[in-house]
């Protein structure tokens, strides 16, 4: 089996150039009154933002209370508090996410870290082959990381390793859980119901790696831990990546259905909450997220993540582009044999597409024409695939503040001043994402919000956080 370390690319992050409806020249009736209903379809609201957040905040409750909910409001182990001052050195594996990251994490103390990474790229067929190849492939990439930085172990000591494992994982203790479900176009065989520790474990074990599962960690959890280490008022990570989801500090006595030790007086609880509606009572779901969702891995599920994440995006874009042309409104009813492929349509290209100011619109010209071959386009095809991005873009962000909004409520926080980490491909470079979550939080809590509550990108999350957490679990570990 190999492993092929893949280098990573820096995009700087812009904003977006918003077009308004009346700025386009509509060449029919038909085609505004197509436009005009996408509009409608994609508003998120003031009014139903609050009703979500309302809906969101009685599903918290109802996770918190007993397992198997909607909103799983996994209890993550992880109690006490962080304040930078922490040191030690640990090893992360990070998997979740499009790519696998091994991370070497040095806590120096006063919130300084120095982390060395290298990421592997992980195949499609791993992803939906047999767990333990998957797993195996974890187990050979931790191995040639070692290898590649020379860290070896004296004697029978073992290597302390954070796993960022970024699922819906049922915790059982810091380094223990079963698999509820996988999401994200992973779907690996026999492994739900199951402990990924103990597959890792396994993995390590059989090779001789000297490597010892410390901690198991969401990658919400991970970031909330990260950004505290700089920022001690940190109340809430949030992913808002390819998956999306939140971790938020919650009192003990509010964890009705937590029957363990009772002397913590709060832990960090891993909502899941991409699940979020599961029932669609109020999701405002079109057919383009209903077509999206039927051919995806998993239907049925994450209806609430796949609005949202980045994984999904460009899909629903790809679907309202083709009723668009089917109906000839679009192009000319010309196609590209690109965009009749699913998942064609990446999200990179709404951000590019976003970002767009020029009067031509040249780089939305660029992406349509050379890189999904459509043959030449008119100024209004791309004046009206901008517009189709921006509601996609615009409806995810809102959505994602309606859930920050939620938890900000439950907690209190809002009136505070308090920090949220966020981190995600999404919020690090999607235009205008960070700014559309502000302006949702300012409609619910007024403008204050601005000074009480700041959101920062917490770079790294998943793998300065999983070294946090193996580094909690030994403080906080029962001898
Ligand atoms: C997973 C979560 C994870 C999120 C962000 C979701 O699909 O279920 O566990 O935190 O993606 O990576």
């Amino acid at each position: 089996m190999t492993s092929t370390p893949i280098a990573s690319k820096i995009i700087p992050k812009a904003s977006r150039a918003s077009l308004d409806v009346s700025q386009i020249a509509f060449t029919s009736d038909k085609q505004k009154h197509a436009v005009d209903a996408l509009v409608r379809e994609f508003d998120i609201s003031p009014q139903l933002l609050q009703d979500i957040k309302k809906n969101f905040m009685a599903g918290m409750q109802k996770g918190l209370k007993k397992d198997g909910e909607t909103l799983a409001m996994i209890t993550s182990y992880v109690v006490g508090r962080l304040d930078g001052s922490e040191t030690g050195s640990y090893l992360a594996l990070d998997v979740g996410g499009t790519n696998l990251r091994v991370v070497s994490v040095h806590l120096a103390g006063g919130g300084e870290i120095i982390t060395r990474q290298t990421k592997y790229r992980i195949d499609e067929k791993l992803k939906i082959g047999e767990a333990k190849a998957l797993f195996d492939f974890m187990a050979v990439c931790v191995d040639s990381f070692l290898d590649e930085h020379q860290i070896a172990v004296r004697g029978d000591t073992q290597i302390e390793l954070g796993f960022t494992f970024s699922f819906p994982v049922l915790q059982t203790s810091i380094n223990r859980g079963t698999l509820i479900s996988w999401t994200k176009g992973f779907n690996a065989a026999g492994m739900v119901g199951k402990d990924p520790v103990a597959y890792l474990q396994d993995a390590f074990n059989r090779r001789h790696i000297p490597v010892r599962v410390a901690a198991l960690v969401n990658d919400t959890v991970g970031t909330l831990l990260a950004h505290a280490y700089h920022n001690p008022e940190t109340v809430m990570g949030v992913i808002l990546g390819t998956g999306c989801n939140g971790a938020y500090i919650e009192r003990i006595d509010n964890i009705k259905k937590w029957k363990g030790d009772a002397s913590a007086k709060e832990m960090i609880i891993n909502m899941e909450f991409g699940a979020f509606d599961k029932e669609r009572e109020i999701l405002p779901l079109t057919m383009f997220d209903n077509k999206m969702d039927r051919k995806s891995v998993n239907p049925n599920k994450q209806i609430f993540e796949k609005m949202i994440a980045g994984m999904y995006l460009g899909e629903i874009t790809r679907n309202v582009l083709l009723n668009l042309i089917d109906r000839r409104l679009l192009f000319e009813g010309g196609i590209s044999p690109d965009i009749n492929q699913m998942w064609t349509f990446e999200t990179a290209y709404m951000s590019t597409i976003e970002a767009d100011a020029s009067p031509h619109l040249h780089a939305t010209r660029k992406i349509l024409e050379s890189t999904l071959s459509f043959p030449a386009t008119t100024m209004n095809d791309r004046q009206i695939v901008k517009l189709v991005v921006e509601l996609v873009g615009k409806r995810a962000a809102r959505l994602s503040a309606a859930a920050v909004a939620g938890i900000l409520e439950h907690t209190g926080a809002w009136h505070q001043k308090a920090a949220i980490g966020i981190d995600g491909s999404l919020f690090e470079y999607y235009p205008s994402f960070d700014t559309d979550i502000m302006d949702g939080l300012v409609e619910v809590f007024g403008q204050d919000i601005r000074n009480n509550i700041s959101i920062g990108l917490a770079q790294d999350g998943s793998g300065v956080g999983a070294a946090l957490c193996a580094l909690l679990a030994a403080k906080h570990a029962t001898p």
